[in-house]
């Protein structure tokens, strides 16, 4: 059997190495437009950053596993076609601001329309609107050449970080397809390559649209919980208590638990804000505006989240931070990966430049040109924003630092050699609670959690 994927980011990538690592029998090529990333899949440094990855590659590229740009000669070689291109939120036209914009996956339909020679099954990797698999369907179907296409629905639940484990180990793998008997060859055919190393009764099957709709309420359920509890932080700042205690103690109840209630600075990665958006649309679409209304409050008390610790800083210094250093610890939008889109770090930076901070980033994996173009846009710079590649030394002089993602690097900093180096008072907002805030209270600084 081969499988081609279309689409080598952060979800064809490792969701490819791992079929091909555990179905050896199985010959899988992700392929992508992008040829400096095709060749950075071929090489020792891969594009993403994901504890574990490398090994999984390095066992099974060029046995089974290979990354092209040949998008067509794969395409019409492959069984199963694997799409994971990318669905961005609309910036343009209808639904700007909420909608996803389909192009990419309207143009890899058509073109395996085009060039297909035989019958395929199309599996919608990418998280998509409900219903795009109708569009998939309809443009495959119009093709001239009367070939049978069936499209499944395999929406992927990895989480960036801990990529590798989730895909070894997934909680359920969903797949949904038509209820004939077209549709239920073709899901069991993607039920059997999973199969190689998921237990059968983890894997569900669905119908199409229950699949797709699955994934963007999964996604707002997780997003929920953590606007929940950061709605919480503000009041406990408020009133005394400590939103740690508050998580820890309504997580022991067994119809709550533990998961997903940290508070922090704000959610940020490729998909919670992307996925409501989306389903605020759908909402929207379907004349159900009080539902829309419901879910887009997940995505406002992030927004509020993120600025409110933005202000805190300048608050608490003060009310000024003009030509004040403030050294921000961590770009990624979570530890353990280097992707920053939708980052809280980027809404942090750019509250306090527009405060006329100097502000210095540190993130030990995002590169240096990344968090300057996301903070201000492409080919602009600022002498106000830098980038460092040493934490003491960025520390050196700053009124205050934030620690933005919770990398575990910062957990073991010799915070008294870097107070002794900050002028006084000494300012630390830890906006991931990852620190001891007593411990800094006693080397001298002036220390803020979250709902603290
Ligand atoms: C998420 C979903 O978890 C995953 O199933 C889906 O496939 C893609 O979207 P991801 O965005 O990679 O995965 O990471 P996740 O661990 O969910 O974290 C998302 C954001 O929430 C991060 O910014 C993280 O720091 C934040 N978060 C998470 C909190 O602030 N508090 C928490 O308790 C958990
Ligand atoms: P995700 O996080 O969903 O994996 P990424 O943006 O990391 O999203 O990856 C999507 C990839 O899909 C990009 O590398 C992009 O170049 C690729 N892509 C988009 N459209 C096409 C296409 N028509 N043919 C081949 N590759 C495509």
């Amino acid at each position: 059997m081969k499988i081609c994927c279309i689409g080598a980011g952060y979800v064809g990538g490792p969701t490819m190495a791992m079929i091909a690592l555990k179905a050896p029998s199985i010959q899988v090529t992700v392929v992508d437009m992008n040829a400096t990333r095709i060749a950075a899949w071929n090489s020792d440094t891969l594009p993403i950053y994901e504890p574990g990855l490398d090994d999984v590659v390095k066992q099974a590229r060029g046995k089974n596993l290979f990354f092209s740009t040949d998008v067509v000669g794969n395409i019409q070689s492959a069984d199963i076609i694997f799409v994971a291109v990318n669905t961005p939120t609309k910036t343009y036209g209808v639904g700007t601001g909420l909608a996803a914009d389909l192009r990419y996956i309207e143009s890899v339909a058509r073109m395996i329309a085009e060039v297909a020679g035989g019958p395929k099954i199309i599996v919608e990797k990418s998280t998509v609107p409900v219903k795009t698999a109708e569009t998939i369907k309809e443009i495959l179907s119009a093709n001239t050449k009367g070939i049978k296409f069936a499209v499944l629905s395999n929406p992927e639940f990895l989480a960036e970080g801990t990529a590798v484990a989730d895909l070894i180990n997934p909680d359920r793998v969903l797949i949904g397809g038509e209820r004939t008997p077209e549709g239920e060859a073709a899901i069991k055919t993607l039920v059997d390559v999973y199969a190689n190393w998921v237990p059968r009764e983890r894997i569900i099957t669905t119908n199409l649209w229950s699949s797709e709709l699955s994934k963007l309420v999964a996604n707002a359920f997780l997003a929920q919980r953590i606007s929940s509890i950061n709605s919480i932080s503000a009041l406990c700042e408020a009133t005394g208590a400590d939103v740690d205690e508050v998580g820890n103690a309504i997580g022991k109840d067994s119809r709550i638990g533990p998961k997903f209630l940290k508070s922090s600075v704000g959610f940020g990665g490729s998909c919670f804000q992307k996925d409501i958006l989306n389903l605020v649309y759908l909402c929207q679409s379907f004349g159900l505006p009080e539902v829309a209304a419901y879910w887009e409050s997940v995505v406002l008390m992030n927004d509020y989240q993120k600025k409110r610790f933005a202000n805190k800083i300048v608050r608490t210094l003060f009310n000024t931070v003009a030509d004040k250093k403030i050294v921000v610890l961590g770009f990624a939008f979570k530890k353990d990966t280097n992707d920053t889109r939708e980052s809280a770090a980027i809404n942090v930076c750019r509250d306090l430049l527009t405060e006329h901070a100097n502000v210095v980033v540190y993130d030990p994996k995002v590169p240096a040109h990344e968090i300057i173009s996301d903070t201000l846009g492409k080919g602009v710079t600022n002498a106000r924003l830098t980038v460092a590649t040493n934490v003491y030394e960025a520390c050196k002089g700053a009124h205050a630092i934030a620690v933005v993602t919770e990398w575990d690097e910062f957990k073991t900093l010799d915070f008294a050699k870097i107070y002794a180096g900050m002028p006084k008072p000494a300012f630390i907002f830890d906006g991931r609670n990852i620190l001891d805030l007593a411990k800094l209270t006693a080397i001298g600084f002036r220390a803020f959690g979250i709902g603290k």
